[in-house]
């Protein structure tokens, strides 16, 4: 099965990145460990800090790929774009989220992605990664 990750603005920061929110490791550190718990699937990895660039990648491998599963951090809150682009494109998504953000202020509450979304997981750390993934392989 080929699985993309699809990080938003902000979140190659992560490590650094207000630790006691997203935690003290890096996306590069977990990613390597998520490729080794699940050999099954086909892995890809991309992030960006460019609105533009997170809807060029979803038109590039939302036709090919089985699923993506997208974090798209504080454009989530923002883009009528990126849902757009969700809506758009035939490979089933899955938002994901760090923190869970119905705990954080107000504007976080609003989510452009969930409507066009397979699902939605947030609030595990780094671990709704993981949990995305287990969602594509049941
Ligand atoms: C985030 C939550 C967003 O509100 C925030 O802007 C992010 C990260 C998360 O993973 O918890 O950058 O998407």
């Amino acid at each position: 099965m080929k699985l993309i990750v699809i990080n938003g603005p902000n979140l190659n920061l992560l490590g650094k990145r207000e630790p006691e929110v997203y935690g003290s490791q890096t996306f590069e550190d977990y990613f390597t460990e998520l490729q080794s718990r699940f050999k099954e699937v086909e892995l890809s990895f991309y992030q960006s800090n460019i609105e533009g660039e997170l809807i060029d990648k979803l038109h590039e491998v939302g036709f090919s790929c089985e699923g993506i599963i997208l974090n798209a951090a504080a454009y989530t809150h923002t883009s009528i774009g990126l849902g757009d682009a969700v809506k758009a494109i035939e490979t089933p998504v899955v938002e994901v989220h760090i923190s869970n953000t119905h705990q954080r202020e107000d504007f976080r509450h609003v989510s452009y992605i969930s409507s066009g979304a397979k699902g939605v997981i947030l609030g595990f750390g780094l671990q709704s990664y993981d949990l995305a993934i287990q969602s594509f392989l049941l």
